[in-house]
This record gives structure tokens, sequence and C-alpha cells, in this order.
């Protein structure tokens, strides 16, 4: 069967197209799909390309088994979803020994040496995290609510991704700096299913949890249906009984229309649509020249609550997307 890939491989070669395989780990959420989709949109055969897409279904072992059939198949270029940060040096070096260029997109890989991958392109999370928690506390001291009345709940994302852990720690930092109350954290893998059995869970062991950080928007519409099934309100009302909702993506249609319901009270994006910036940098390689090795996408935050216009991490200032019917 790999021979017979392997000859497809080459004839498309010969053909002139440019042979991309793609390992996205898996199909978890709204924004998965639409990085996928943005990647097939991108990367056809009207452009140039021949795209091999292989899904992962969460596992990294399928992943490293699609970049060692990519290998064997010898594509032009081998482009890694990864789904947690670790564990990639030897299929890596391997991709590297066979001299075929590896780029990195959305979460990153923490590897031995950087000349394992030739670039990345995604989000910084830790930045996402530390704004969507900088927009908390903008909108508790506008509110006059104190410190010591937050109780946050974390449901987050894979444990070891890149997503997980930077939104964590940028929450972190904030109940640090802050002195809010963290009750827990406990992952929701980023599904909308694990969102609510994880929210069910947290609510029957907490009764005054008022502000749930979910580490995207399918958890949050997850931990959105446990709430209302529990009798309780999701709302911004926080020192009155509401329970607040904090997410990420910006994707899911169901998340934004709830952002306008007040049901979640921010979001703070996270772009999929990186197929764009894959292909700019793989142009730039083919004419022999070196993209940047790692590419930050801008992103936004996105409230209907008119509370707060503009948060500042760092020193600067970015502005509220108030989103309106
Ligand atoms: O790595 C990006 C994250 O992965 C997105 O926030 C989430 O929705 C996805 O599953």
């Amino acid at each position: 069967e790999q021979e017979a890939e392997a000859t497809e491989t080459a004839s498309l070669k010969s053909d002139r197209y440019i042979v991309v395989g793609f390992s996205q780990l898996g199909a978890e959420s709204d924004w998965r799909s639409a990085n996928t989709e943005s990647m097939k949109e991108t990367f056809t055969t009207e452009n140039g390309y021949k795209l091999i897409l292989e899904d992962g279904q969460q596992k990294q072992v399928n992943q490293i088994a699609a970049i060692r059939s990519f290998i064997q198949q010898d594509v032009d270029y081998i482009v890694l979803a990864p789904v947690t940060e670790t564990g990639w040096d030897t299929v890596l070096q391997e991709a590297k020994d066979a001299g075929i260029p590896v780029i990195i997109v959305d979460r990153m890989v923490e590897v031995s040496d950087e000349d394992l991958f030739t670039c990345w392109v995604g989000s910084d999370f830790e930045l996402e995290g530390r704004k969507a928690a900088e927009w908390l506390n903008q909108y508790a001291s506008q509110k006059n609510i104190a410190a010591e009345e937050i109780h946050i709940v974390n449901i987050q994302g894979t444990i070891g991704s890149s997503a997980q852990i930077g939104r964590s720690r940028g929450l972190l930092k904030a109940v640090n700096k802050y002195g809010w109350e963290l009750m827990a954290e406990v992952t929701g893998d980023f599904t909308q299913a694990k969102g609510r059995e994880v929210m069910e869970s947290l609510l029957k062991k907490y009764d005054n949890i008022n502000v749930v950080y979910c580490e995207n928007d399918n958890e949050a519409c997850g931990a959105i249906e446990a709430i209302e099934a529990a009798g309780k309100k999701v709302g911004s009302n926080i020192t009155d009984g509401d329970i607040m909702v904090i997410s990420f993506d910006g994707v899911k249609q169901q998340a934004m229309d709830y952002v306008i319901e007040d049901k979640i009270a921010c979001i703070a994006e996270c772009n999929p649509l990186h197929g764009p910036r894959v292909k700019a940098a793989i142009e730039l390689l083919e004419k022999g020249k070196t993209p940047d090795k790692l590419s930050y996408v801008d992103e936004e935050l996105f409230s209907a609550n008119e509370t707060v216009k503009a948060i500042t991490v760092d020193g600067i200032t970015y502005l509220v997307t108030i989103l309106s019917k």
C-alpha cells in the first residue's frame, strides 16, 4: 500500500504539484473544523497543490504514524498541527534526515533543537489568556466587585497542548496578581460534551462558583447547558447569583450568539484561518527564501457588554470589539 502511495505522490510531483502532507490533530471543535477547511480550501490542485490530510483523532501516536507515512511518500512539505507540545523530537529528526521541511501550525512543539522544524504559525495562547483575564479584572473594578467575591473554575483544554498551557498560565498569572479564588482546574478536552459533563460535576461540588473560564467555545456551550440544566443563570451579574462564562475562539456561531445574549461575557479570539499563512511560508521556501521562524496572528476580544471597552496587557492596549444584534 505504501508503495502505491509513493508511486502516486511521485506522479503528482512529476505533474508539478507541490505535495503537502498535513497531520491534523483531530476534529474536537468548531475551531478545528474551520482550521481543516482553511487548509483544504488553500491547498487545492487549482492552486498547484496536492494535499494529503490525515486526522490524528487526538492521538499523538496517530500523528507520528502520519508523519512517517508522509516521509515514505516523499512529500514536498509536512505540515503538523500537534496535539501536545512534547514528544516530537524523533519523528521530526526523521523528517529532517529525509530533507522534508516541516511547518508547525496552531499549537507549538517543544523540541531539543529548533532546527527540527522550519517555521511555525499560530496564536499567542498565553496572551489570549491574559487578555481574557484582564477583561475580567477591568469588569470587576468598574463594577466595584472585590477580589474575594470572585470564585473561578477553569475548564481546561487538552492537557499538555499549547492552547491549554498558555490559557491556563494566563489565568493563573491574573489569579496571583489580583487575588481571585481559583477553585478548580479540570480538563474538558476542548469538546462540548466534556465541557457539560465537567461543569455538571463542578456545580455539584461547589455552590459559589460565579465565573467559569472555558478554554474554548465548545466547552463554554457545554458548560452553559449544564448551568441552565441546574436551574442557574448565566450572565454578568456575578454578585447577584449569575455565573459568568468567559471563553476562547470566536468561531462557533452558537458561542457568538451567546455573546450577544450576554450568556458568554467575553471571548478572546483564536483565529483558525492558517491555510493562507502556511501557503505564504511555502511560497517563500519555494523561492529559496526563509520565512520568519515564528509568526503570531493578531487577535481580538469580543463582548456585548459595554462595561469594558479596552484592556491593557504588557503596556499594549487592545480594544474590545463590542458585538450587537
Ligand atoms: O489549538 C487551538 C485550540 O484547539 C482551539 O482553541 C480549540 O477550539 C481547539 O480545539
